[in-house]
């Protein structure tokens, strides 16, 4: 039976900025995203049975509904019911790299990859447009997740506009092991201490959209200027994460001075990133971080800025 095996890479934000609420609940967001080779390798394939079954060595995933790639595999059954019946159930191996509930959109990324998986297993030849709908059910990310590469991201992040590839750039990544932040969380607390400030009209909303679209950040990943990006980079809920969790704020200080263009929070953290301009460079700001920090309980990782989101490997 044939297996498909596929690399699903992480994300940074080079810039999150919340404007505002929105009547399902969730923020309108203007956001840059961008994909990393920190990659989870999938294997799909069909299993004979009725069921999802995915497994992955790592103790703290989940296996079951709460796995967006799980979610995912679901999604495609409840949409084809025709095809599952031909096919059958699936299964899934994850091997997971990416750190969860990190800030990388390492959830989404898997669940973006088995909709391409399972496009593929089932034969049904949906277009990119196409996977992207279907993923935007579930998760904000995942329509990004699937195409990769540098976008301007709006809506609740859903609706994009792709930029030009940005792969010059590597980036120092850092996490502490024992910390973890709920992304609800984050946003919830956002709109206490913050809410009073949201954009009111849709009208303002959009003319700030155009703003960023037009802005000196999106002109500087045009131009590939990794230090002006740097600059400019930055992401609005740092201001509830970092008060909140100390050693994150600690962390973000030691990695910024150790060097690179510029450090940032990703997503809802607690992941910092410090961009660089070659590999060697990354090296020494992980180096230099690493000696300074000297805490067991910190992981380092280096990755390269890229332009593929989802990929089918041999
Ligand atoms: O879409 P996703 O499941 O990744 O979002 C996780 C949580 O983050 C949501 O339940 C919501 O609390 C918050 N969120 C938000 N506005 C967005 C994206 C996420 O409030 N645009």
């Amino acid at each position: 039976m044939h297996t498909h095996t596929l690399l699903a890479p992480a994300k940074i934000n080079l810039y999150l900025e919340i404007l505002g609420d929105r009547p399902d609940g969730y923020h309108e967001l203007v956001m840059i995203l961008q994909s990393i080779d920190l990659s989870d390798q999938l294997q799909i394939r069909s299993n004979g049975t009725d069921n999802i079954r995915l497994s992955c060595q790592h103790p703290e995933v989940p296996l079951d509904q709460e796995n967006l790639a799980y979610q995912a595999a679901n999604l495609m059954i409840k949409s084809f019911p025709k095809v599952f019946a031909n096919y059958g159930g699936v299964d899934i191996y994850l091997d997971k790299h990416i750190p969860i509930a990190a800030g990388l959109a390492g959830g989404s990324t898997d669940g973006a990859a088995v909709l391409v998986g399972i496009n593929l297993l089932w034969e049904l030849g949906l277009t990119l447009p196409e996977l992207q709908s279907l993923a935007a059910q579930f998760g904000s990310d995942l329509p990004f997740c699937i195409a990769g590469g540098t976008a301007i991201a709006t809506g609740r992040g859903e609706q994009l506009d792709p930029l030009p590839d940005l792969d010059n750039l590597w980036v120092v990544l850092a996490k502490s092991k024992s910390i973890s932040v709920s992304t609800p969380w984050a946003y919830q607390t956002y709109r206490q201490q913050y809410g009073q400030h949201y954009l009111p009209q849709n009208e303002v909303r959009q003319s700030r959209t155009h703003q960023i679209h037009s802005g000196d950040l999106v002109q500087a990943i045009l131009h590939k200027d990794g230090p002006k990006i740097a600059q400019l980079m930055h992401n609005d809920l740092e201001k509830v994460v970092l008060p909140h969790y100390e050693p994150v704020a600690q962390l973000r200080k030691t990695l910024a001075a150790a060097g690179g263009l510029g450090t940032m929070m990703s997503g809802s953290g607690p992941t910092v990133f410090t961009l660089c301009s070659s590999l060697v460079e990354a090296q020494q700001v992980r180096d230099i971080a690493q000696t300074n920090l000297a805490d067991p309980d910190l992981d380092f990782w280096i990755a390269r800025l890229t332009s593929t989101g989802i990929q089918v490997t041999p």
